[in-house]
């Protein structure tokens, strides 16, 4: 009998969260029930998720930043069948492929600068494990410094660099020497620098956590700026991690522009890939890239077996085609400040929003602690069993009323993150702030059931701790 993967998904479609339960996570099956997002998804496309009885779910949270330029994008799938029809040899290792050529060509010349050499992995994580390495060959340092509130990945490298210890707790010890400082405070950094032991600053010029960057909550516009200068006085490479914020998601096709920079090395991914197939970029000035593979004895010194398979980069220089053809930077820049205008408009109905910031299709939403006696009581309550948990009713009841997937900006935030992709128009931007008008309202009335599922949220936080 043949293998037949349309037959094997419509034979067991729906027991999708029974088998996560008996063999995969089954704490993340346990949170997803509570937040009411356990649905099963029949297909997807551009902007939506669709189940089986064909209601569709607007897609504002993007596999976490993922679907830039929307899910199932008809080029890439394209792109990919007309791939595996060539029968291309992928992955002889001891060859120098054209794709994967064609890619690092590609990279470079939306890299800018004399940011040309790119080592291919498959994730953003990986990349960021490189970004350490390279910066730590080149340099002959040992230090990495990050900022506060950090997310650079899991594997021990990058979140050794991530600063977030709801993250690191129960995996120590982390990678020694690593530092981190907050956005903002150049003098911590600059005595950090003097010290001649730093290989690198690596920051997400919009970072993901939150969404914060320069500009806004009272950090200087020129912090970076002033930043890479002090890298460069003291020897550090400046490093932007572009994973998320990367590819157009911040309406430049990478944040860094927006502060004219000029790092050292970029790390990319999410994007990159289309959302298909896996893939993740380091690329660097070809003297840094040279301190790793400095001899043929350190040839493959830092390789990954699946690093530059064909079909990673079919994705890759499909996703950067379409980026380009569709002009899909500018329309995430578009369509970006739109729908801000339109969060900032209904911030003036709602107390509760206390700031809508964000670049591009990059967008937090942060809530405060409303004036009414009875609903800053009950916010206070929540406060107090988890930080949180607010945003947490929020994404809950645009789920449920308003089938709009979105997410929590991080722990212990009143914020929600939104990350669309750039191909949202009109009627996705009016349906993303008519649920959450509505959502809000619905919060005006205590006792109705929006704070009954924060109550049992609350329950079940606690519960979950345990
Ligand atoms: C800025 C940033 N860096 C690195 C990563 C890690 O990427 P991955 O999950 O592909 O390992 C992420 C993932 O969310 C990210 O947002």
């Amino acid at each position: 009998m043949s293998f037949d993967i349309k037959s094997l998904v419509a034979a067991r479609f729906g027991e999708n969260y029974a088998l996560h339960e008996q063999y995969l996570n089954r704490t993340l099956v346990k949170v997803l029930r509570t937040i009411g997002f356990d649905k099963c998804y029949a297909r997807a496309e551009g902007c939506y998720l669709y189940d089986k009885d064909g209601n569709d779910y607007l897609d504002f949270l993007s596999g976490y930043g993922v679907y830039g330029i929307g899910r199932n994008h008809p080029v890439l799938k394209q792109a990919v069948k007309d791939a595996l029809d060539l029968d291309l040899s992928s992955m002889v290792q001891m060859d120098c492929a054209l794709l994967s050529g064609l890619l690092g060509e590609a990279v470079a010349k939306i890299a800018g600068g004399d940011r040309d050499a790119s080592f291919f992995g498959n994730s953003g994580t990986e990349v960021n494990e490189a970004a350490i390495k390279f910066a730590r060959a080149h340099t002959k340092r040992d230090r990495i410094l990050s900022l506060n509130g950090s997310y650079h990945g899991l594997s021990y490298g990058s979140l050794s660099i991530t600063q977030n210890t709801n993250f690191q707790s129960g995996f120590g010890p982390l990678l020694p020497g690593v530092g981190y400082v907050a956005l903002g405070d150049l003098d911590t950094l600059e005595a950090e620098l003097r010290k001649g032991d730093v290989a690198g600053f690596i920051v997400e010029p919009v970072q993901g956590k939150g969404v914060h960057f320069p500009g806004v909550g009272g950090v200087a516009e020129d912090y970076y700026t002033r930043a890479q200068a002090l890298c460069r006085r003291h020897g550090t490479l400046f490093i932007c991690d572009e994973v998320q914020c990367g590819l157009g998601r911040t309406g430049k096709m990478f944040a860094f522009e927006h502060w004219g920079l000029d790092p050292d090395i970029i790390t990319m991914a999410k994007t990159l890939s289309g959302g298909l197939v896996p893939v993740g970029a380091i690329t660097a000035r070809r003297a840094i890239y040279q301190s790793v593979y400095s001899n043929m004895e350190r040839c493959v010194v830092h390789s990954s077996t699946f690093g530059r398979n064909n079909l990673a980069m079919v994705c890759g220089l499909a996703t950067l085609a379409v980026l380009r053809d569709e002009q899909l930077v500018e329309r995430s820049h578009e369509r970006g400040a739109q729908l801000t205008a339109a969060l900032l408009e209904l911030a003036k109905k709602h107390e509760m929003i206390k700031e809508v910031r964000g670049k591009g299709c990059m967008i937090a939403i942060e809530f405060q602690k409303p004036s009414g006696l009875l609903l800053k009581a009950a916010w206070s309550i929540f406060d107090k069993v988890n930080k949180g948990l607010f945003p947490e009713t929020i994404v809950h009841f645009l789920m449920k009323e308003h089938r709009v997937l979105t997410q929590v900006a991080g722990h212990n935030m009143d914020v929600i993150k939104i990350l669309p992709p750039y191909t949202i128009g009109d009627r996705e931007i009016e349906r993303f702030v008519n649920a959450l008008d509505k959502v809000l309202e619905s919060w005006r009335s205590p006792f109705g059931s929006v704070w009954s599922f924060g109550a049992n949220l609350a329950k079940h936080a606690l519960a979950l701790k345990k």
